[in-house]
């Protein structure tokens, strides 16, 4: 009898082994995105007790979360099976990751999300990502401040922009010399592409290259803007703006030192949380326009499983886990993350931690795209050259004009387009 029970208990504790699977998963860590996808991960876990989900932390700055992965997926390494991939990599990353349709649950899922991000994520009919958290560049501003400088609301252009923010670092330069009037994404690397489409979109400067394939950015109203934007440098903005990142410009707006700030959603509820200076004292707006409408650049990530994972099934499993209804709203209402299934934007709860998804809703909706689609798989190339571009404008080595006639003929070379009007 004992040695059955023995046996039995081999045999259990054999299969236990067998089962354990592990699942890792690179995952961003700006604000609150760390701690969000821990706790998320540990309800998988209690649910699957079988499973293991470890987070691997990855760089701040997208480009450079790019770099690791390539180094990842050149190495066909199985040491990551699902990664979080920003709305612009599904073209460039296609070789590397699998369709999801052929795992259980994501053709039902996928009817929920917003269809313009599941058609970005769909390459040659293939699911290669599940859409996790949508982006749209939105404008900060100081409410108080506006009040006491006399101002009735936030600024609908650029030049009021400009004015409003000089009026108010004046003023409060007074009593602090560290204040400044805007704050944004200056360094070279994409957060500069989607500041830099934003300001050229604005000012009726197309989109760097149309959908249609044709290099449209060499143009007098995306030469004017970038002038302009580089005029902030020094000015309203710190001379250390042309090295920001989103987390640089938060941390500076969130210290109370800004009056306004261009970033994305997640920087609302992290600037009215505990022992934020600006909590209950800034609200969020359309960004600025120029000549034409505002725009704000398409951010946002999804989660996508890689071709060399030795546990594709449960890594399909835990990606589709973490994007569904009740994940995303969680990281709605504690990371004003946006949810990118469109009944959450219904939610009472989740409307209720963040007003702005319903208030700003056509902006979600209506946020302009960068190139990636038609330029996949050199989407990153293409972005390099054009956030390389205005960064040279921007710390003063090349005017735009010289800037964007070189840069007309970087994007011919990389990618064979034609060139013409926006
Ligand atoms: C945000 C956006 C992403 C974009 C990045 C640039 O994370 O969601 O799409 O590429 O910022 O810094």
């Amino acid at each position: 009898m004992k040695k059955i029970l023995f046996s039995l208990a081999m045999v259990l504790a054999l299969g236990t082994v067998a089962l354990a699977q592990t699942v890792t998963v690179a995952a961003g860590a700006v604000g609150q995105e760390l701690e969000l996808i821990k706790a998320a991960a540990q309800r998988y876990m209690d649910a699957n007790p079988g499973v293991t989900v470890n987070v691997l932390e990855t760089p701040d700055l997208a480009t450079d979360r790019l770099g690791l992965y390539l180094q990842f997926f050149e190495a066909q390494s199985s040491e990551i099976d699902v990664y979080q991939i920003d709305v612009i990599w599904p073209g460039d990353l296609a070789e590397h990751l699998v369709d999801l349709y052929q795992f259980p649950g994501f053709a039902e899922a996928a009817q929920e999300h917003f269809p313009a991000i599941v058609e970005n994520n769909t390459v040659d009919g293939q699911l290669l990502a599940i859409p996790w958290f949508t982006d749209a560049g939105l404008l900060y501003y100081r409410t108080d401040l506006l009040e006491k400088y006399g101002f009735d609301g936030p600024p609908a252009t650029w030049d009021e922009l400009e004015d409003m923010a000089m009026t108010i670092q004046e003023g409060e330069r007074a009593t602090n010399p560290d204040f400044w009037g805007y704050v944004w994404q200056g360094n070279s690397y994409e957060g500069l592409t989607c500041d830099g489409i934003e300001w050229v979109a604005s000012n009726n400067g197309g989109s760097i290259i149309s959908p249609d394939g044709v290099i449209t950015i060499n143009n007098p109203n995306a030469i004017e803007i970038i002038d302009q934007a580089a005029s902030w440098v020094g000015t309203i903005s710190p001379g250390g703006v042309t090295g920001f990142g989103e987390e640089d410009a938060r941390n500076l707006w969130q210290s109370g030192n800004s009056a306004f700030m261009r970033n994305w959603p997640y920087a609302f509820s992290l600037g009215n949380s505990e022992g934020s200076a600006v909590a209950g004292l800034f609200d969020v707006a359309p960004l600025p326009a120029g000549k034409g409408s505002p725009a704000a650049c398409l951010g946002g990530w999804q989660l996508a499983v890689s071709k060399y994972s030795e546990n594709p099934d449960v890594a399909a499993d835990v990606a589709l886990f973490l994007a569904s209804y009740d994940e995303q709203k969680i990281r709605a209402i504690q990371g004003s993350l946006n949810p990118t299934i469109m009944a959450l934007y219904e939610d009472p709860d989740v409307l209720e931690a963040a007003p702005f998804f319903g208030s700003l809703y056509d902006v979600f909706t209506g946020a302009q795209p960068r190139p990636s689609t038609v330029t996949a798989p050199n989407y990153a190339q293409v972005s390099r050259a054009f956030f390389t571009a205005v960064h040279d404008v921007l710390t003063g080595q090349q005017d735009a004009e010289t800037a964007m006639a070189l840069l007309e003929l970087d994007l011919e070379a990389i990618t064979g387009f034609p060139t013409g009007a926006p």
